[in-house]
């Protein structure tokens, strides 16, 4: 506020004083007339204050456009290049003002252009690029915009902790728009930013993926494993190659399937759709509004949502006849049951229903086995850190099967997860809102504020020995949990984070074990899985 002050009577000094000086000749011989005058007459006002007030006066009143008519007084003496310097200073004086209001680093607003440029570059580089762009230019603490709303990118570790601990940051950002077009406005979990109504949501989640669905999750996933990999025909391409992340979704799918909704469904069609709804989430979570505007821009986007829309409401529909049905209640009583029982009684609406069992059915297939995917690339590009899984796995368990309780006793295997998810995390940002005005390491942030913790980033700046590089070494001392967070935390951390650890160790050894190791062994087949990867999966939660 005071550096405000000083600027603005700095540049009025400053701008007045070219005012008189190139512009107004009969305006200063009038000032000096008058200070003539002032000076003859007041000889008896001795004292300098009463001197100074009376000239301060005086020079007013000769200024005042109401004494004198300023239309006539200034064409006649102003020069024409004069209006385009007042123009250009007044520019300059409001960004400088501007600038001064925030002492967070980041480019600059310039007059709303910075802020379109910032936007332009999120559209232009996608998210993940120009978060890092950003932070490596400016710093660990970046101000932005996006569709002119004030956006911090965070990658400082006590930063981010502070804001995935306190609960004035549980709501999210995103286009209206585009959270309505891919219905997840005010609606399911994931981005509802609506913090009273994703509370009502929340433990429906944390019920279903925690007690005993954590454990009978693991034993599904592990069966459904062993299921799909004795049909691995099904996604094999016609020249002999596995598509091993499409293996994986369909595991997933599978398993949520069978744990959270337990209708039969085509597997293969919902994996499909559900890479397209990730499509449609990707390109138009930050769409400025104009975006919205154009039909045919985003109809493509719109399609897919219904599709995938479309085939859930009818599962669920299967599921509701089902519920209605059925004579004992007690084995069926699952998340979707949970759900529609919780419409029955009038507390969810039906949207809100099949918004929350879609963003159950695509979570796993969305992280789970995108995460298992970059692991088996990772170990077919690091032989060495293979061996030493396989000698820690043989030395544990010899030739009987990975039970829960092995878990503890394999810490190479511990430590490839977690350096897997640091060196290529399948989430690297997370975007959150500012529910009130705060201050975050020393900066003022206000009520509003879009954050995006940049937590890819994160994990490979503060604490690590060997950041660039895939080491075991990174995880051999213990971690403080402030500078890894791959799924988040506090209360509106990943709610799903206990049972994708629990499948994660699980699969990762039964895996290893069997013969998709196999698949992903040469270079070409790892840059094909690769390509579907990347071009699928949103990075952003
Ligand atoms: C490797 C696996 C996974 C990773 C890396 C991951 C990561 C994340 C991250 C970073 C967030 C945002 C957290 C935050 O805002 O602080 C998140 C949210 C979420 N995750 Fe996961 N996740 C994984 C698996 C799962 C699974 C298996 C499920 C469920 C079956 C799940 C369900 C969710 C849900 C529902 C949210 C939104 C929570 C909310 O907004 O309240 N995730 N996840």
């Amino acid at each position: 506020m005071k550096f405000n002050l000083f600027y603005f009577g700095y540049k009025f000094g400053t701008l007045s004083g070219i005012n008189v000086i190139i512009g107004q000749p009969r305006a200063i011989s009038k000032i000096k007339g008058l200070s003539a005058k002032v000076s003859k007459r007041n000889l008896n006002f001795n004292t300098k204050k009463t001197k100074e007030i009376l000239l301060e006066k005086m020079i007013l009143e000769t200024l005042n456009p109401m004494h004198y008519n300023i239309t006539n007084v200034v064409p006649e003496a102003m020069p024409a290049a004069t209006v385009p310097i007042l123009l250009l200073m007044g520019f300059l004086f409001l960004i400088w003002n501007y600038e001064e209001t925030s002492s967070i680093p980041g480019p600059c607003y310039c007059m709303g252009i910075g802020a379109l440029i910032s936007h332009g570059r999120f559209l232009w580089m996608g998210v993940g690029n120009a978060c890092n762009y950003y932070n490596k230019i400016y710093g660990e603490f970046v101000r932005v915009w996006i569709s002119g709303e004030e956006t911090l990118i965070i990658s400082k570790s006590s930063s981010v902790f502070y804001v995935m601990k306190h609960g004035h940051y549980v709501s999210r950002f995103g286009s209206k728009l585009g959270l309505q077009c891919i219905g997840m406005y005010e609606n399911g979990i994931i981005f509802n930013n609506n913090p009273t109504l994703w509370k009502e949501m929340r433990p429906f989640f944390t019920k279903a993926l925690s007690g005993p669905g954590l454990v009978r999750m693991i034993s599904i996933c592990v069966e459904s494993t062993t299921d799909h990999l004795d049909k691995l025909e099904e996604v094999t391409t016609e020249l002999g190659n596995i598509n091993v992340l499409n293996l994986m979704r369909r595991i997933m799918l599978d398993t949520s399937n069978k744990l959270f909704l337990r209708i039969p469904l085509d597997e293969n069609a919902i994996v499909l759709k559900i890479q397209n709804y990730f499509d449609a989430w990707q390109a138009l979570l930050l769409k400025p509004d104009i975006f919205f505007k154009i039909s045919w821009l985003y109809k493509k986007y719109e399609e897919s949502v219904k599709d995938l829309k479309g085939a859930m409401e009818l599962l669920i529909q299967q599921k509701r006849q089902k519920l209605f049905t059925v004579e004992k209640l007690d084995e069926h009583v699952d998340f979707a049951t949970q759900l529609i029982f919780a419409q029955n009684r009038g507390d969810l609406t039906a949207e809100n229903v099949n918004q929350c069992v879609l963003e159950m059915m695509i979570a796993a297939p969305d992280t789970l086995s995108v995460t298992l995917f970059f692991m088996l690339v990772l170990i077919a590009e690091h032989p060495k850190v293979e061996e030493e899984i396989m000698k820690e796995i043989e030395t544990v368990m010899g030739d009987r099967d990975v039970q829960s309780d092995d878990m503890p006793n394999l810490k190479v295997v511990e430590n490839f997860i977690y350096e897997s998810m640091r060196y290529q995390p399948v989430v690297d940002l997370i975007m959150r809102k500012a529910l009130q005005d705060d201050v975050i390491d020393g900066y003022p942030v206000k009520k509003g504020t879009n954050i995006i913790l940049n937590i890819g980033r994160m994990h490979k700046l503060e604490f690590f020995p060997k950041p660039d590089e895939f080491s075991l070494e990174n995880f051999e001392k213990s971690v403080p949990s402030r500078y890894f967070q791959p799924f988040g935390f506090g209360p509106r951390g990943c709610v799903g984070k206990f049972i994708a650890m629990g499948v994660i160790k699980e699969l990762e050894e039964e895996i290893e074990d069997k013969k998709v190791l196999g698949c992903v062994s040469t270079e070409d087949r790892v840059a094909e899985n690769q390509n579907v990867l990347y071009d699928g999966h949103p990075k952003h939660m």
